[in-house]
């Protein structure tokens, strides 16, 4: 969702906030926006501003054509429309104070409404529908009475319901720019001679690495020299750096065609990363569970929260913890679960899952699942970001950056922390010996070079998403890790393709599902290995039968050398061997590459789906 760049520099550093603020505004592109806007106190002490509906490039070649008057103090902002349509005039910064103060917005003022009649029945003339430009005008209002930036910010974000991150400059005031956030993110950089202030490190990695995070309900105020953070309060707050562990190159698209080209291409990295340091002489080492150890070991029960693709690795999660550490996991959709009452308390673990680390409905979940009682532990790729922070610990996997909206490689390193989570478990708990973790364990660690074998058949995927780019809709169907999985597969084709897609648990197929099936429709089938101890391999071909038997063209992914699926499928993906849980991390990949190549053949922008953002940092 929207993106937020702040920045400012000391003279020596010249007149480049215009550049510095286009370059964060770009690497947030990913987010997800709709027009994007910069405003900048220009060396001769005003403010200058410009914000235009489309592409960042319809900005940055109105700058190129009109230039502003640059300095060393600025905000920029990619928008992503909630109250008011993808204008020009919607788009932000916004003004107040006579063209003075230039502020920026993330998040929804929930009672914007009531405090813009206010205004306006003092007179305050309003250029845009957006819930915004009353922040503006309320910041404006308590400066003039104030003359102090900062304090005239903390009066506003009391009167402010809802979510924000608010950025705030004015031309008064130049070298400084203040922040204040509640449940949207923000993030400090910290430079020689100049800070910054990000939605997330993207912003301003190609300039520093090392960051600092805010925490909710805090203010910052950040010169050229000084990084000065306190609470809604107005108390000090104290603040902790942290060095961002990859470089601008890793947000690259590094010669692929697509972010996402890129990012499956790292899949192997991804699940190879996330192990790394955590598994050595057959067990799993987690030391960021240390200091919640003896809670762990006493949990009755698992509850994994997330959204979307988050959610579907989630319930690889259920099915491995549930097998190895025998405690009954449920997973459910972040933004249902904290409306619907659950019961929790002290001997509920709760998992959240979020690539982000930002996403809203998960975020409101944690906060509620602690103030019931209940410890919670999350799964995030991305350091300084809130969900973490909110947290009694964290399992970081460490996928890199992932730029594309959809998200792919995240999944894979997602899935392979929810393994070692279970194994963790399952060790404090003593429900599996030494010797079957160290099985395990030494499955896990042949999962990257075996991905990277799957991988070596996308050119034919490529061949057959080529085949199908007319096609109108999808099924797919799994069994046991391959429902998640099947899951995960439909989703990719509706968020990247546009196609309909439905994912099934094949063994539902016969309660409805069925009715969908006519000559031609095609559906891919995640089929278990020949070796499953659970006896679900017979099961899944007699579904293809079934299917076929009704005239739907199969494209079957099967582990190699199974023979019994070759006579009823028209077209079958093999993947290598691997234990049954695991093979999930195998399954999804050609499915992964199958919407990307669908998306790339209809001609449609894979890695900026239309109507998606990012990271979902509103409800
Ligand atoms: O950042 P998160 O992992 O919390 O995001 C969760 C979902 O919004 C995300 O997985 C979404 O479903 C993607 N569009 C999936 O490709």
């Amino acid at each position: 969702m929207c993106g937020i760049v702040g920045y400012v520099g000391s003279a020596g550093v010249g007149d480049k906030s215009v550049d510095v603020l286009l370059g964060g505004l770009k690497r947030l592109e990913y987010r997800g926006y709709d027009s994007a806007g910069v405003a900048v106190i220009g060396a001769d002490g005003t403010l200058d501003s410009r914000k235009r509906a489309g592409k960042l490039q319809v900005l940055v070649d109105d700058l190129e054509a009109d230039p502003l008057r640059d300095g060393q103090t600025g905000i920029g902002h990619t928008r992503w429309a909630t109250h008011g349509g993808p204008t020009d005039e919607n788009a932000h910064p916004h003004l107040a104070d006579d063209g003075k103060l230039a502020l920026i917005h993330n998040g929804i003022i929930e009672n914007f409404s009531e405090l813009k009649a206010e205004l306006l029945a003092e007179g305050v003339e309003f250029l845009s529908e957006t819930d915004s430009e009353v922040a503006a005008h309320l910041v404006a209002r308590a400066y003039r009475s104030t003359g102090d930036l900062a304090e005239a910010l903390r009066t506003v974000v009391a009167r402010l319901d809802g979510a924000f991150t608010l950025l705030v400059v004015h031309a008064d005031q130049p070298g400084v720019v203040v922040g204040a956030r509640r449940n949207s993110p923000l993030v400090i950089g910290l430079g020689d001679g100049e800070n910054f202030l990000g939605s997330d490190v993207a912003a301003f990695v190609a300039h520093t690495r090392r960051a600092m995070s805010i925490g909710q309900d805090q203010l910052v105020t950040i010169r050229p020299d000084s990084v000065e953070v306190v609470g809604f309060d107005g108390l000090p707050v104290e603040t902790s750096e942290f060095e961002i562990d990859w470089d601008a190159s890793a947000a690259d698209k590094g010669g692929w065609s697509s972010f996402m080209a890129k990012e499956i291409s790292e899949e192997p990295e991804a699940v190879a990363k996330t192990l790394l340091g955590r598994v050595s002489g057959g067990g799993v080492h987690l030391s960021e569970l240390d200091g919640v150890a003896d809670r762990l070991a006493t949990v009755d029960r698992v509850i994994v929260i997330a959204c979307g693709t988050a959610a579907y690795a989630g319930i690889l999660g259920k099915y491995a913890i549930e097998q190895w550490a025998r405690v009954p996991v449920e997973v459910e959709l972040a933004h249902e679960f904290r409306y619907r009452d659950p019961v929790l308390d002290e001997k509920t673990l709760v998992v959240s899952i979020s690539q982000s680390g930002e996403t809203m409905d998960t975020l409101m979940a944690v906060k509620y699942a602690r103030e019931q009682g209940a410890q919670v532990l999350s799964i995030c790729n991305t350091q300084g970001s809130t969900i973490p922070r909110e947290s009694d610990a964290v399992i970081y996997t460490h996928a890199g950056p992932e730029v594309a909206v959809a998200s792919t490689k995240a999944f894979l390193a997602q899935g392979t922390a929810l393994f070692l989570l279970g194994l963790h478990l399952a060790g404090l708990r003593g429900t599996l010996s030494t010797d079957e973790i160290a099985d395990q364990v030494a499955d896990l660690q042949a999962i990257p070079e075996k991905i990277e074998r799957v991988l070596e058949s996308s050119e034919r995927i490529r061949t057959l998403a080529g085949w199908m780019a007319d096609t109108r809709s999808v099924l797919f169907l799994g069994r046991h890790v391959g429902y998640p999985i099947a899951l995960e597969g439909a989703l990719k084709l509706k968020e990247l393709a546009y196609i309909h897609a439905e994912g099934f648990a094949a063994g539902e197929l016969k309660h409805g599902p069925i009715a969908l099936i006519e000559p031609g429709q095609i559906v891919f089938v995640i089929v278990p290995s020949p070796r499953d101890p659970r006896s679900l391999h017979p099961k899944v071909v007699s579904n293809i039968q079934e299917i076929r038997a009704r005239g739907a063209r199969v494209i079957a992914i099967a582990e190699e050398g199974d023979a019994a699926v070759l006579p009823f499928a028209d077209e079958v993906l093999h993947i290598p061997l691997a234990a049954p849980l695991f093979e999930s991390l195998l399954a999804v990949v050609p499915l992964h590459v199958f919407g990307m190549e669908l998306a790339a053949a209809k001609g449609l922008d894979v890695d900026q789906p239309r109507n998606l953002a990012k990271s979902v940092t509103v409800e």
